[in-house]
């Protein structure tokens, strides 16, 4: 059966769950149709509610692009966040959606994409679910069509999915390696593609890479989770010299051991996740490592006109870890 077309109301209060949506319209009577001046005063004051909703819809929207952030610095604009069903990337998400972005959950994980749109959503925020593998460039393609049909435009995109394999550089099978490289590195170049004309038609952007530590300073066993964010600090080197006429900042944040389920989820038991959390605290000269929160803390300043001036370069961030030659 064909699909019905929507309204770019309906669609608009299918995209950003508007709290008066038309399912939880009161209005709706389950009576069947009928003539009398009780149906015929409850079928104008149904039409004017709807209208009411449509517009109110159309407003949140429109609003979610204008208003400012309480730090009173982050002009509200759309994010798409790549991998943000969960963890760091949600942690993103939920940031600039505070922050007055409507943002796109974008993530291989539907079902879990879809739950983290609409927690936001029950939160008052505009959140899309658009189910992405960016592995696939028609995938990719389509992710950003439906930020821009359902928000108008994208002006911060956020590479943040990625997956990693420990092995030594001998026991990594190269359709591991070539995995990797595909979800950490040739995703971020997909999606940069296809996102900086949109940018450019609005006048700029910021486009920020999720690499990690592991571009400055690695591990015995990280051959290719090493070779995919290093290379992912160099596309953010030659993005920023290709966009920057475009107005278009790229940046690299990269992050120390964040509590955060790429740690969590290394086939490790409950034990070897404390001792991992304990090894990269006592690394650290703060003693901790990083939550989710201090990566969208970071994200949220990057993508703000605080650092308008900041591109092509990559921030360590890693609770001083790296500072330390550790040769006594
Ligand atoms: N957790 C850490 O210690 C740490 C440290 C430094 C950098 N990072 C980086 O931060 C990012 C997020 O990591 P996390 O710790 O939140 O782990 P995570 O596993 O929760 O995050 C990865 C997300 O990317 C999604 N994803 C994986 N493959 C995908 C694909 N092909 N298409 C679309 N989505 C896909 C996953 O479903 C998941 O939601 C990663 O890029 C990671 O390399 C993590």
């Amino acid at each position: 059966m064909k699909a019905k077309k929507r309204t770019g109301g309906e669609r608009l209060v299918r995209a950003i769950g508007a709290p008066l949506g038309a399912t939880q319209n009161p209005f709706a009577s389950s009576l069947p149709f009928h003539h009398s001046p009780l149906a015929h005063r409850r079928r104008f004051y149904h039409s004017l509610f709807t209208s009411h909703c449509r517009l109110f819809s159309t407003r949140q929207s429109l609003f979610a692009s204008r208003c400012r952030s309480k730090e009173g610095w982050v002009v509200s604009k759309v994010a798409i966040v790549t991998g943000s069903a969960r963890g760091i990337g949600k942690a993103i998400a939920t940031r600039l959606a505070r922050d007055g972005y409507a943002v796109v959950i974008a993530d291989i994980l539907a079902d879990l994409a879809e739950q983290t749109a609409d927690e936001l959503r029950q939160q008052g925020f505009s959140a899309l679910a658009v189910p992405t593998d960016v592995r696939d460039e028609g995938q990719v393609q389509r992710m950003v069509e439906e930020a821009v049909k359902a928000f108008g435009g994208v002006d911060v995109l956020v590479n943040n999915a990625g997956v990693i394999w420990r092995a030594s550089v001998t026991e990594t099978p190269t359709d591991a390696f070539d995995f990797v490289l595909a979800v950490n590195l040739r995703a971020a170049f997909l999606a940069t593609k296809h996102v900086a004309p949109i940018m450019r038609g609005r006048g700029g952007g910021v486009i920020v890479n999720i690499a990690s530590i592991h571009a400055f300073a690695t591990q015995a066993g990280m051959a290719a989770y090493a070779a995919s964010k290093t290379g992912l600090v160099g596309l953010t080197r030659a993005c920023a010299l290709d966009l920057g006429q475009w107005n278009i900042r790229v940046v690299a944040v990269c992050p120390g051991a964040v509590d955060a389920p790429m740690l969590r989820n290394q086939r490790m038991d409950e034990a070897e996740v404390a001792e991992t959390i304990r090894l990269w605290s006592s690394a650290s000269p703060l003693n901790t490592i990083l939550q989710p929160e201090d990566v969208a803390n970071c994200v949220a300043w990057v993508v703000s006109d605080q650092a308008r001036m900041l591109t092509g370069v990559a921030i360590l961030l890693d609770a001083g870890v790296a500072t330390d030659l550790r040769i006594r």
